[in-house]
């Protein structure tokens, strides 16, 4: 089989790593990167573009490989979709009609797209053990903590997660209030009963950890990425899925067999 070509959106700190792995994988070509707000005409050895439009023309990848912002996503989907390119998002924070209207659109035009909040095998697993935990325990926090350039709180990996579990539980749950809170805040955000903190800080990259408690015990699950290295194999994975796939998929569980 060809090399498929692929052209990365975001020339962050995901992306160039995403221009490396695919670089380095023969099945795999890296084309160009479009970034609607970094200066300078290259990357990584790859030109890099201002806008969306002129770059797919250009270069008519297969995919389009997107770790940006999501402010920027819904439009360079929209520009993918109408020239019949699939999507791998990783990009988090995405709201929700976005995601709505991406399932309906790469239906009514056969495409497909894959958007996970984790592409490293041990979170995606951590989700999973999360999910299959929920129904025995009534309580559940989740600690997510990363590096202090990230720009939505919480992280796309601790909301699925929580929605996951509760989804999986069928009911919210329970959650410990403080009687009397002297920091506002210090309880955390909430989601379905699912209290959650996140930490930003200068050396970390993203881990979480997912504290469940019943009487007498508590379960705790936990995974570290380290590098950003982690998230490759899932990317470049699901770069090679979403050539056959059909339609929307949420997180990779399915390319994991996990599904
Ligand atoms: N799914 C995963 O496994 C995973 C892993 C790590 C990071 N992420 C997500 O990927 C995204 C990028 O992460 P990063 O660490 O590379 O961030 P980064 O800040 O290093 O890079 C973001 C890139 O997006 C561009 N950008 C920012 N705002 C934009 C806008 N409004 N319009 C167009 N372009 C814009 C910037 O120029 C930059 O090149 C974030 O949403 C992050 O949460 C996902």
């Amino acid at each position: 089989m060809d090399a498929v070509p692929i052209v990365i959106s975001g020339s962050g700190a995901m992306g160039r790593e995403v221009a490396r792995a695919a670089a380095a994988d023969p099945a795999v070509e890296p084309l160009a990167f479009i970034d609607a707000l970094a200066g300078g005409d290259q990357c990584e050895g790859l030109p890099r573009y201002r806008e969306a439009e002129a770059c797919l023309d250009a270069h008519r990848p297969a995919v389009i490989v997107d770790f940006s912002n999501a402010a920027w996503t819904p439009m360079l989907a929209r520009a993918a979709l109408a020239r019949g390119v699939r999507l791998v998002i990783g990009t988090t924070g995405l709201p929700d009609e976005f995601i709505a209207e991406l399932r309906r659109e790469t239906e009514a035009r056969a495409l497909a797209a894959v958007v996970a909040p984790n592409f490293a095998i041990g979170a995606v697993l951590l989700m999973h053990f999360a999910r299959q935990a929920a129904r025995f325990f009534d309580h559940a926090e989740i600690i997510e903590l990363h590096h202090a350039g990230k720009v939505d709180a919480p992280s796309g990996t601790a909301k699925t997660t929580a929605e996951r579990m509760v989804e999986a539980r069928g009911e919210p749950f329970r959650h410990v209030g403080a009687e009397l809170r002297t920091v506002a805040g210090t309880r955390g955000g909430e989601l379905g009963g699912v209290a959650i903190h996140s930490v930003r800080l200068p050396g970390l990259v993203a881990h979480q950890e997912v504290l469940l408690g019943g009487l007498g015990q508590t379960l705790s699950l936990r995974h570290d990425s380290t590098g950003r290295e982690s998230f490759m194999p899932g990317v470049l994975a699901a770069v090679k899925a979403v050539l056959t796939a059909e339609g929307l998929s949420l997180g990779l569980d399915e390319l994991f067999g996990l599904a």
